[in-house]
């Protein structure tokens, strides 16, 4: 069984982890499943937004614990290394990313969730970071990156009780975006949106948020400006012109 599934619809795209019977846990086959599947989407101009979404009764259960079980203190650094580089790789995409949850998101899969730009919630979803509770820590990000997402003092709530929340309670901590009756649905319609937007004009407005809301604001400005500088030489530039002047939808083509 192919521990990923890519789907191509052109400019979205949908990648869907596949391992239910361990509840699409992160063993080595859906990471590296799912680090190819960052490279393609990023070589591929077409694609301007993925979805992210689990097979089976839930999105992500986290380190495959069965796995991890079997190996000694090399393997694990090695592929707490692979599992960093993956989620690296989503983080930093040139594409927009929304991860669609539902059930239990848990440990490292609410870490994979957290390298998403953005999280829609099916109202069953419950996140947590329970790592403490197992001995260990979030070591894909989570320490790093639930903080910058919803502040210092929710994220130590959320890591040194190692508790669960449910979707509404996600939604109020800010930890996802939105939540909905069917997760996958309301992901695709996100996606929709983004699509609308030309894909260099994508990139580098996601770009110029992930790599400068934490510089000081001069810093963050000079990057937002050389992110703009990047798009003044593009067609697309041109076409959201003249489609304005012309009343009528832009055709771009990511040039
Ligand atoms: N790693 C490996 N296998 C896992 C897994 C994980 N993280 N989570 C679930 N599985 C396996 C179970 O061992 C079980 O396999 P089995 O049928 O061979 O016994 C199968 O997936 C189904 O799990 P089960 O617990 O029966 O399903 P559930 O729907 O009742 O509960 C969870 C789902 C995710 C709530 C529960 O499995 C769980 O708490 N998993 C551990 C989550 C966790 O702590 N992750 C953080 C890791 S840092």
């Amino acid at each position: 069984m192919t521990a990923v599934l890519v789907d191509d619809r052109g400019p979205l795209w949908v990648v869907r982890l596949n391992a239910p019977d361990r509840r699409n846990a992160l063993g080595r086959a859906v990471v590296e499943g799912l680090l190819d599947a960052a490279g393609r989407v990023a070589r591929e101009k077409a694609v301007r937004a993925v979805v992210l979404c689990g097979e089976g009764p839930n999105f992500c259960a986290g380190a495959d614990l069965k796995e991890r079980q079997g190996m000694d203190q090399a393997q694990v650094r090695e592929f707490v290394g692979l599992l960093n580089r993956t989620f690296r790789a989503v983080e930093s995409s040139p594409k927009v990313w929304i991860a669609a949850i539902h059930g239990p998101c848990l440990g490292g899969g609410l870490e994979l969730a957290l390298c998403a730009d953005l999280r829609v919630a099916r109202r069953d979803a419950v996140v947590g970071l329970p790592e403490v509770r197992l001995g260990i820590l979030p070591g894909a990000g989570g320490t790093q990156r639930l903080p910058r997402l919803v502040g210092v003092a929710r994220a130590k709530e959320m890591i040194l009780t190692g508790s669960r929340y449910p979707a509404d309670e996600a939604l109020r901590l800010g930890v996802v975006n939105r939540v909905a009756d069917n997760h996958e649905a309301a992901a695709l319609a996100l996606a929709d949106e983004v699509c609308q937007g030309a894909p260099i004009s994508l990139t580098q407005a996601k770009r110029a948020v992930n790599d400068g809301w934490d510089l000081p604001l001069e810093a963050g400005l000079v990057l937002e400006r050389a992110c703009y500088d990047v798009i003044i030489p593009t067609q697309d530039r041109l076409e959201g012109l003249r489609a304005f002047a012309e009343k009528r939808p832009p055709q771009y083509k990511g040039e």
